[in-house]
C-alpha cells in the first residue's frame, strides 16, 4: 500500500486547478444507465472511486471509454444485478439503483461499504423507493428493488440527520421514468443534487426545483443522450484553501464556483483570513491574528462535514478554544485520535470536538481512516515540525486528484512511496 511522507514547514503560495467534483460526477456516471443512447460527460475526476462506478458500469453491460477527464457510456443493453466485490468497496454505488429501477423496473446491489464514518443507513432511498410503487427486498447483504410500474407520489426525504443527498438522487433519477408527478420534499439541496438534475433535464427529463428542498418531477417515457461538464469540487477546493490557511502565505484556487463556497469562506474571513474571489476563483491570503471559531455542520447550504476534518487540523494550531459540532455524522471523528498523536489538544464532548489551539503540532506515523480524516492528517502534517508519515493513503486517492502533486505545486514537501 502506498504511503504519503509529509516533510512540515513548508510555505505554500500561488495557484492550483480545481478537478471537476467527486460527488456530481459519481450519480451523473450512474444516470447514464438511463437511456441506450450515448452520454459523453467531461470533467470527469481521476479518482478511485470514479474508476470503481466505470467498472460498476462496464460489469453491467454499458461500453464504457475514458480520455483524460472525459468518459462516454452507452447503455445499450444492461443487467440489473450488479456485482458485490465492486459494490462492497464503494458507498455511492448505492446511486445505480434509481436509474436501474427506473429503466428496468429492477435493481440489485450489495448494502455499501465505503468511508467508515459511523452508521450509513439507506433507508431514505428505500422509502422513496417504495413510495413509486416499488417493492424492497433485503436478503443475503443485497437490497433488490423492483415495481411492475413506477407511479409518481408525494415523497418526503427527510432524516433525522437531515436531508440525504444520494437519496434525493436516486429518487430523482427512478421517478423520471416514472407515470405521472413525484414531488420530493425535504429534498438534499447540495449542488451536487442540481448537477445530476442539470444533466437529466439535457437527457428529456422534466425536473423542477433542483437546488431546493422541493423538486419536481414529471415523468417521460424516455430519455436520450447527453453531454455534460461536471461542476467544479467544491470539496477540493475547500480543501487547499484550509491547506493554505494552515501554512499558506497567499493560495488561488482556480476553475471553482465562489457561491458553493460561501459556507467555509465566511468561517476563514471571521477566522481571520483575506479572502477574494472573481466569478471562478477565490484566493486566501494569511497574515495577522487568526481567530477561534465555533462551527456546525449542516446539510448544504450550512458548513459541510466534508470540510470538519479539515478545519479541526486548522483549528488545532488556532490560539484559543474552537467548537465543531458534527451533525450530519456524528460519529464522524476518526481523525481525532492521529491528530492528537500529533500533539494537538482536541476533546470530544458527544458530537462536538472541542480544540485547544496548540502553537506547533509534530510529525508522527498516522493512519488514514477514511477520505476527509486522511485529508486533515496531510493539512496537519503540512504545519507540523518533523516528518508525518500517513499510512492507508488509498483513502486519499478515493476523492483527491493527484493531492501529494498539486500541494508540491504550491511549495509543499510531499513524497509518495509507492508500495
Ligand atoms: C454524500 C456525499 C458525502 C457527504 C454526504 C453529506 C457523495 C458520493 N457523498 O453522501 O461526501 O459527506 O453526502 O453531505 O455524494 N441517512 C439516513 N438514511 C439514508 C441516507 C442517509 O439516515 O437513507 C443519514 C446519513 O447516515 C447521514 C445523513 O443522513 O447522517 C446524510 O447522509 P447523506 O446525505 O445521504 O450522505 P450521502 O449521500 O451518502
Amino acid at each position: 500500500m502506498d504511503k504519503i511522507i509529509v516533510h512540515g514547514g513548508a510555505t505554500l503560495n500561488g495557484s492550483v486547478r480545481i478537478s471537476g467534483s467527486k460527488n456530481s460526477a459519481l450519480p451523473i456516471l450512474a444516470a447514464a444507465l438511463l437511456t441506450k443512447e450515448e452520454c459523453i460527460i467531461s470533467r470527469v475526476p481521476d479518482l478511485s472511486d470514479i474508476h470503481y462506478m466505470l467498472t460498476i458500469l462496464s460489469e453491467l453491460g454499458c461500453e464504457v471509454e475514458r480520455a483524460s477527464g472525459t468518459v462516454t457510456v452507452k447503455a445499450e443493453k444492461v443487467v440489473t444485478n450488479a456485482p458485490y466485490d465492486i459494490v462492497r468497496k464503494m458507498r455511492a454505488s448505492v446511486c445505480i439503483l434509481g436509474p436501474l429501477l427506473g429503466r428496468e423496473k429492477e435493481a440489485t446491489v450489495s448494502l455499501p461499504g465505503g468511508c467508515i464514518i459511523g452508521d450509513r443507513p439507506i433507508d431514505l432511498h428505500l422509502r422513496g423507493f417504495e413510495a413509486l410503487g416499488a417493492a424492497v427486498l433485503v436478503q443475503a447483504g443485497n437490497v433488490k428493488v423492483l415495481a411492475p410500474r413506477l407511479r409518481g407520489a408525494t415523497i418526503n426525504l427527510q432524516g433525522k440527520f437531515g436531508s440525504t443527498v444520494l437519496g434525493t438522487g436516486n429518487v430523482m433519477m427512478a421517478a423520471v421514468l416514472a407515470d405521472g408527478t413525484t414531488v420530493i420534499d425535504g429534498a438534499a439541496e447540495e449542488p451536487e443534487v442540481e448537477d445530476l438534475a442539470n444533466f437529466l433535464i439535457k437527457m428529456g427529463a422534466k425536473i423542477e426545483g433542483a437546488g431546493t428542498r422541493r423538486i419536481i418531477v414529471e415523468g417521460v417515457k424516455e430519455l436520450h443522450g447527453a453531454e455534460h461538464a461536471v461542476i467544479p469540487d467544491r470539496i477540493e477546493a475547500g480543501t487547499f484553501l484550509v491547506a493554505a490557511a494552515i501554512i499558506g502565505k497567499e493560495v488561488t484556487v482556480n476553475r471553482v464556483d465562489p457561491r458553493h463556497l460561501k459556507a467555509l469562506l465566511d468561517p476563514l474571513a471571521r477566522a481571520g483570513f483575506e479572502i477574494a474571489t472573481t466569478s471562478n476563483s477565490v484566493t486566501l491570503k494569511t497574515g495577522g491574528v487568526r481567530h477561534p471559531l465555533k462551527l456546525e455542520t449542516q446539510p448544504y447550504p450550512g458548513f459541510p462535514t466534508d470540510m470538519q476534518a479539515q478545519l479541526c487540523a486548522l483549528l488545532a494550531t488556532t490560539e484559543g478554544i474552537s467548537a465543531i459540532t458534527e451533525n450530519v455524522f456524528p460519529q464522524r471523528y476518526m481523525h481525532v485520535a492521529e491528530l492528537k498523536r500529533m500533539g494537538a489538544h482536541i476533546e470530544l464532548e458527544g458530537a462536538t470536538a472541542v480544540i485547544t489551539g496548540v502553537p506547533k503540532l509534530s510529525g508522527a506515523p498516522v493512519m488514514a481512516s477514511d477520505l476527509r480524516a486522511s485529508a486533515a492528517l496531510l493539512l496537519a502534517g503540512l504545519r507540523a515540525e518533523g516528518t508525518t508519515e500517513i499510512n492507508r493513503v488509498y483513502h486519499i486517492d478515493r476523492g483527491y486528484e493527484s493531492i501529494d502533486d498539486k500541494l508540491n505545486s504550491l511549495g509543499a514537501q510531499i513524497e509518495r512511496v509507492k508500495a
